[in-house]
């Protein structure tokens, strides 16, 4: 499928990516201080950078696992029926988890996921969106930690796609049709 043609203006920088990811950072090992271990679970793909990126500033001792849930397909518009098409290699039960999210937008995405997650029964279940878009909730559901709330734009960048494009840009920018 071919998209029609857009440009991306730049909506948040690197370096204020960076800078808040910093703070978040220490807000994490706050709450999770005396951790024995944190399982960290990037949802794949569009947390992959973000993830990157955070762990690097946590000083926790972190193990790092992946679970895909499946997404847009080419679309921009949620499916809004979730199906978990890669799971977790380790185990949850009885562990510290941090759950990271690359953007909050219906919600769909990670309620199922949170749902799934607690059903295993971790001792402490936490998340952390790179991006939230509040006006888009369909679900009643916030992540514990959002680096940026954003008005209903589609944004790529960072690690986010539009059609597995613009995944590697470093900045999150928005996508604006020509
Ligand atoms: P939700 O289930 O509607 O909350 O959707 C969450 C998922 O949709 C995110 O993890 C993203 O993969 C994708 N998504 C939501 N908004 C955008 C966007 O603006 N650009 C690219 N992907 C998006
Ligand atoms: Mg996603």
């Amino acid at each position: 499928m071919t998209q029609p043609p857009y440009v991306i203006d730049e909506m948040i920088s690197a370096k204020t990516i960076a800078a808040r990811i910093e703070d978040l950072a220490k807000e994490i090992e706050t709450a999770f201080a005396g951790t024995e271990k944190l399982v960290v679970v990037g949802l794949l793909r569009g947390s992959f950078v973000f993830i990157a990126d955070l762990v690097r500033e946590l000083d926790l001792n972190v193990e790092v696992d992946f679970l895909e849930a499946s997404s847009y397909g080419d679309a921009m518009e949620s499916s809004r029926e979730v199906r978990i098409l890669k799971d977790l290699r380790g185990e949850i039960n009885g562990r510290d988890v941090l759950v990271v999210e690359d953007i909050v937008d219906t919600g769909f995405t990670l309620h199922h996921v949170v749902g799934l997650l607690r059903s295993r029964k971790p001792k402490r279940l936490e998340t952390i969106a790179l991006l939230d878009k509040p006006s888009r909730r369909e679900v009643d559901i916030k992540a514990t930690w959002t680096g940026f709330q954003i008005p209903d734009e589609f944004v790529v960048g960072y690690g986010i796609d539009y059609a597995q494009r613009n995944r590697n840009l470093p900045f999150i920018g928005k996508v604006r049709f020509t």
